[in-house]
């Protein structure tokens, strides 16, 4: 088997936890026998400083002609001055959609070793929690009508939320589908006691709820979803929502698991192509200084292996090998919570899990 994958770096520590990330994949390869081809392009940031503009036309071929992406992250303040669609940002926004990417799945499960840095006490998190997030990833207010215009009180700016019933069936089913799969229980959340577009998301999850009988369904508005996920998190197993309740919710859920940088992501469209990215972002502040979680990069890889390749296998073992480093007590910087931790670095924390696999 042969896959090519492109890289896209992004800015601030995307690179170098894409590196480990990369580092992780080609062990893990040859290990089994696989070929992985990785090919870099250029995103975000680097992008609009090399090419002027921040999603460039061969990142966007490059990316449809590969298996699979890997993604690091974009954005940071030397380009937080440019406006809404010449912003690091709209690459992201972009290239998910570009690449009809409308699915993304964000697991948030605590791992044992880091039952101490959860900031939620032990009697909640109990023997730990997984829960799946299923965000909406191409439409909504992220992708709505945007700009401004004169209103009640002067000159004002608008966004837009928009949902097709085709955009809702398709999320629908493919939380249903992820829930089949693990303990079926799925929550829909929305916001339908103000929003029309989440009255017609609730209607469409009902009929499909109709569809898949062994799935326990329930709703929950999105305000008492994040209370819900603090005061009890065990009770979730997958969550379905719009793009933005997904991207506030999977931050929250992030840091119940003892940061955000331990969060992986798969954006998923109706083939095997997929966008395989850690849900935090470029970090600035600590770019360069070899103090960056490459966790999330890495497991991204392994959701890769198992979304895009069908290797199940060689993703538990990358799963299996930071779950061992964590064991071990070996953390970076944004996990110290517990007093016996050892702190490393990035490159030492992907070496470690290198040396486990
Ligand atoms: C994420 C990020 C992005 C998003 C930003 C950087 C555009 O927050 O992947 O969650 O909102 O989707
Ligand atoms: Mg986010």
């Amino acid at each position: 088997m042969n896959y090519q994958i492109a890289v896209l770096g992004g800015d601030g520590i995307g690179p170098e936890i894409t590196e480990c990330a990369v580092a992780v994949l080609k062990k893990t390869a040859e290990k089994s026998g696989i070929s992985l081809q990785f090919t870099p392009y250029l995103i975000g940031g680097c992008a609009i400083d090399a090419v002027g503009v921040p999603l460039p036309e061969e990142t966007v071929q490059g990316c449809l002609a590969s298996d699979s992406v890997l993604l690091g992250a974009v954005g940071g303040p030397k380009w937080d001055g440019l406006s809404g669609s010449q912003r690091p940002e709209a690459a992201l926004l972009g290239i998910r959609s570009a690449l009809g990417l409308y699915t993304n799945l964000r697991p948030a499960k605590l791992f044992p070793a880091l039952r101490g840095a959860s900031p939620l006490r032990e009697e909640i998190v109990g023997a730990g929690f997984d829960i799946l997030i299923v965000r909406e990833l191409t439409g909504g207010i992220y992708f709505g009508d945007r700009g401004y215009r004169n209103g009640k009180y002067g000159e004002e700016a608008f966004d837009t939320e928009a949902y097709s019933i085709t955009e809702i069936e398709r999320i629908g089913r493919a939380a249903f589908e992820a829930a089949m799969k693990r303990s079926r229980r799925l929550t829909s959340v929305d916001k339908a006691n103000v929003l029309e577009t989440s009255r017609l998301w609730r209607k469409i999850m009902h009929q499909l709820s109709a569809e898949y009988p062994a799935v326990q369904y329930n709703d929950l508005f999105v305000d008492n979803a994040a209370m819900q996920l603090v005061r009890n998190p065990k009770q979730f197993d997958v969550i379905v929502t719009s793009n933005m309740f997904g991207d506030i919710l999977s931050d929250e859920a992030s840091q119940i698991t003892g940061s955000i940088g331990m969060l992986a992501s798969a954006s998923l469209g109706s083939g095997t192509r997929g966008m395989y990215e850690p849900i935090h972002g470029s970090a600035p502040d600590i770019a360069g200084q070899n103090r960056a979680n490459p966790i999330a990069a890495i497991l991204s890889g392994a959701m890769m292996l198992r979304y895009s390749f069908g290797l199940s296998a060689e993703a538990d073992c990358i799963e299996q090998a930071v779950d061992r480093v964590l064991e071990q007590g070996y953390r970076t910087a944004d996990l110290i919570g517990s007093t016996d931790a050892v702190p490393i670095g990035c490159r030492e924390m992907a070496d470690r899990i290198l040396h486990a696999l």
